[in-house]
């Protein structure tokens, strides 16, 4: 019989580490998966068998609070009842037929069009985000006869080698090249690693000069696109300044390049609002989503306006379709997810909790040297871990496995592998909840501070 699922009680740890269970049925897994999981599950061989909120739980019957959202996708937690209820109905329907309209299909998309301005009311949809931004390459070389893209180092657009070519220097980046010509990469807006060594008070945002550099030097003048996620998620939580963006939006306004805002992981009220976008000022010309807008049922979208959509190779019959890329269930799972959010109380506590986090993680910052950046907005924080706060030096993976490891033992799962923690919990974790979770990090971070010190 299994246990009641109480996710009040989490963090609540009944084994190490990974537990009995988990490491039986891991191994069994292990025999088929191959070995290139990501570091944070091979680390911990942990085996989830359900989730609740901002709780999930393993097979030996620990809670563990979660602060990263999976792959920040659940938003909304885990196994909303509302998604699943509305999956399973239309799984009953109408599971799929390619990329044929159907009620789902125009449910979802009036709802998004709800949440969008009027620049961005066409949409064509995915199922990954790698997908989605393989599609606005394509769409932007289809609409402005150009090739080239400018985007960012510290990027991450997906595992596809289009979305590759785009990425900064990220060691998963090696051994796929060569990779697409035309990609121009631009010192990023990284205020603690500045790449003009100013500081943010006294900088006017010098750093966007520095992409026109890139396209006078660097560019044969046939800009396509300049791609950009308004924070950089995976790259480090890196949120850039509003001056930067709007500086983006004017280079293309210049050239007729279109301007991609890749949301895919901001979107869906990871930062605060809806769109991550609303809150800078700036409108792109084109949107990409995906990871949390239909609760954990592959989706991603394109949102632009029809004469992008439209024009050129991009606009013809079948030139958008893939497979899976209207599913209807991911139709009902993403109106679901929408009419969860559309009266903004899972945003505010987004919003409200995440401030409450960001506060508390900077005075952890004050008694954790180790700790040397804090940054974060809404409910996508990250702690810069490094070996001394003057050089700055990262701290080895070695050091964010223990971190992870003696987080995960005391009942909170967090993501990063590298020098930079991510903490992305649910939108709806309770503050008592977030708290708890933070109070754990303190304790983490003293058992890892230690052993740093025992060397
Ligand atoms: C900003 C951004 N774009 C694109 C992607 C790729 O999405 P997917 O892994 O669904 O292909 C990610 C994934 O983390 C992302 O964070």
């Amino acid at each position: 019989m299994t246990a009641t699922f109480d996710p009040e009680l989490a963090p609540r740890m009944l084994t190490d580490v990974p537990g009995p269970r988990s490491q039986e049925l891991w191994a069994r897994d292990a025999v088929f998966h191959a070995s290139n999981s990501s570091p944070g599950a091979q680390w911990l061989r942990l085996v989830l068998k359900d989730g609740r909120g901002a709780v999930v739980r393993d097979v030996d019957d620990n809670l563990f609070v979660d602060f990263s959202s999976g792959a920040v996708v659940a938003n909304l937690g885990h196994a909303p009842p509302a998604v699943a209820q509305a999956v399973a109905e239309e799984a009953a329907s109408l599971m799929h037929f390619f990329d044929f309209a159907t009620p789902a299909r125009a449910a979802f998309f009036e709802a998004l069009a709800r949440t969008l301005p009027p620049a961005l009311q066409t949409f064509q949809m995915y199922s990954t985000g790698a997908e989605a931004v393989e599609a606005a390459l394509r769409l932007a070389k289809s609409y402005t006869g150009g090739y080239e893209v400018i985007s960012f180092h510290q990027a991450w657009h997906g595992r596809t080698l289009g979305a590759m070519s785009l990425m900064g220097g990220f060691p998963l980046k090696r051994g796929y090249g060569p990779f697409a010509p035309g990609a121009l990469h631009s010192p990023n807006a990284n205020c603690y690693r500045c790449p003009l060594e100013l500081t943010r008070d006294r900088c006017a945002v010098a750093c966007a000069a520095l992409v026109d550099r890139v396209y006078e030097q660097s560019s044969e003048q046939r800009l396509a696109a300049v791609i950009v996620e308004p924070v950089q998620g995976v790259g480090g939580v890196i949120p850039f300044p509003p001056e930067f963006l709007a500086h983006l939006r004017s280079l293309c306004d210049r050239t007729g390049a279109l301007l991609i805002f890749d949301e895919i992981l901001t979107g869906v009220g990871r930062t605060g609002p809806m769109w991550a976008f609303e809150s800078t000022g700036v409108v792109p010309d084109v949107l990409l989503a995906g990871k949390g807008l239909a609760g954990g049922y592959p989706i991603s979208l394109i949102a632009s306006r029809r004469e992008v959509l439209d024009a050129g190779p991009f606009g013809r019959p079948g030139a958008g379709a893939s497979t899976f890329a209207s599913g209807n269930l991911a139709c009902a799972a993403g109106t679901a997810v929408l009419g969860m959010l559309e009266d903004g109380a899972v945003l505010a506590n987004g919003e409200r909790v995440g401030a409450r986090m960001l506060a508390a993680l900077r005075e952890l910052a004050e008694r954790h040297p180790i700790i040397g950046d804090v940054r974060g907005v809404g409910m996508l924080m990250a702690l810069e871990l490094v070996t001394d706060r003057t050089s700055k030096t990262p701290v080895t993976p070695a050091v964010a496995r223990r971190l992870m490891t003696a987080m995960a033992r005391r009942g909170v799962l967090v993501a990063g592998a590298g020098a930079v923690l991510r903490i992305t919990p649910p939108l709806v974790i309770t503050e008592d909840m977030a708290m708890a979770g933070i109070a754990v990090l303190d304790e983490a971070l003293s058992e890892v501070e230690s052993m740093a010190e025992d060397g």
